[in-house]
């Protein structure tokens, strides 16, 4: 990858500072200590033979959540399976908006890290302590510096109002369930990007065949050997339910962690709803919180959107006045 940064010596954000308090950080109380330390350093790993629940469901098991990624050990699995198809697009789109890019629900740093590396200054933005932990991790690994904040992409507020691009990757805005916190996330975006940045969004095209999937159906099936941690990781995804009236969907996803000599060493499985959204929906949003939409592409490489495009990506630009 590319040159290193230098340092941003950004100020604190004023929604709780860096790694700072959000809606949700009861539950991660002894998160920080289970996987960072006191002192927020390296993430340890957890042996993959260890359950760890949260309290933020029923034990067991089972996972009831309003995103996975909230929970200790399926926020430790999401980099096992590799997706970096979006990155040139994100470092293009860096490239030509300006150094100051802010990543709202940036995870494990999949697309922050990268950025970091080729020189941007960057600030991520994540609710779940144990997905900012990893990115933290990786930074410190690569000797790169970029800002992470314990904050709810619904709501968020920090110091600095003058980024150039920012950038909600991977469907993470399906994790928005209702249409007022659809809202306030455009709007709080909206509202830390200079005049005439860019807010790039990539939602999921909600194709015909999706969306009329059947309750039971399996979706997306995932194999992949993890050969630095011994073990093989499947992930099957199955339809719940689908309440067209509130375009959500309950997705079922079932890990499983399977030793070298092929037992099951940990299976988990976690329930969480996804917003679908369509195209001119998303346009409306977009334009309410303020923004003027600039181009739909169907794919990561700016392809047109078409009725059979498999992704769904929004250019949109910061315009002077909301609705
Ligand atoms: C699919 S991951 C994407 C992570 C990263 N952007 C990437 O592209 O790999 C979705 C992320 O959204 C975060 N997330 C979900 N709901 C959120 C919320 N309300 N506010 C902030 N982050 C949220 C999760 O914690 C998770 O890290």
């Amino acid at each position: 990858m590319q040159p290193v940064t230098q340092p941003n010596g950004r100020r604190a954000a004023k929604q709780g500072g860096e790694e700072g308090q959000n809606r949700k950080s009861n539950q991660h109380a002894d998160a920080n200590e289970t996987l960072s330390g006191s002192g927020g350093g390296e993430p340890r790993r957890l042996p993959c033979e260890l359950v760890v629940h949260d309290g933020h469901t029923q034990p067991g098991a089972l996972v009831r959540a309003d995103q996975p990624w909230g929970d200790a050990q399926l926020a430790e699995l999401y980099d096992a399976f590799v997706f970096d198809g979006d990155l040139p697009l994100f470092l293009e789109l860096a490239r030509e908006q300006g150094p100051r890019v802010l990543e709202i629900a940036c995870g494990s740093g999949r697309v922050l890290v990268p950025l970091a590396r080729a020189g941007y200054d960057v600030v991520g933005i994540d609710v779940s302590a144990y997905m900012l932990a990893l990115a933290r991790a990786k930074l410190s690994a690569a000797a790169l510096t970029a800002r992470l904040v314990n904050a709810d992409m619904r709501d968020f507020q920090l110091d600095e109002a003058d980024f150039d691009l920012a950038i909600v990757a991977v469907k993470s805005f399906a994790y928005l369930t209702e249409r007022d916190d659809q809202l306030r996330c455009l709007r709080s975006t909206h509202a830390h990007l200079r005049p005439g940045g860019l807010l790039a969004i990539d939602f999921m095209h909600p194709l015909p065949d999706w969306v009329s999937a059947a309750p039971g159906s399996m979706r997306d099936d995932l194999l992949q050997r993890v050969p630095e941690r011994s073990f093989t990781l499947s992930r099957v995804e199955s339809v719940v339910s689908t309440d067209l009236a509130r375009q959500v969907r309950v997705i079922r996803s079932a890990y499983e962690i399977i030793d070298d000599r092929g037992a099951v060493v940990a299976k988990r499985f976690v329930e969480w709803p996804y917003r679908w959204t369509y195209r001119f929906e998303a346009e409306h949003l977009l334009e309410r919180a303020g923004f003027t939409v600039e181009a739909v592409y169907g794919g990561y490489q700016r392809e047109p959107f078409t009725s059979t495009s498999q992704a769904m990506v929004f250019q949109a630009r910061k315009t002077a006045t909301r609705l």
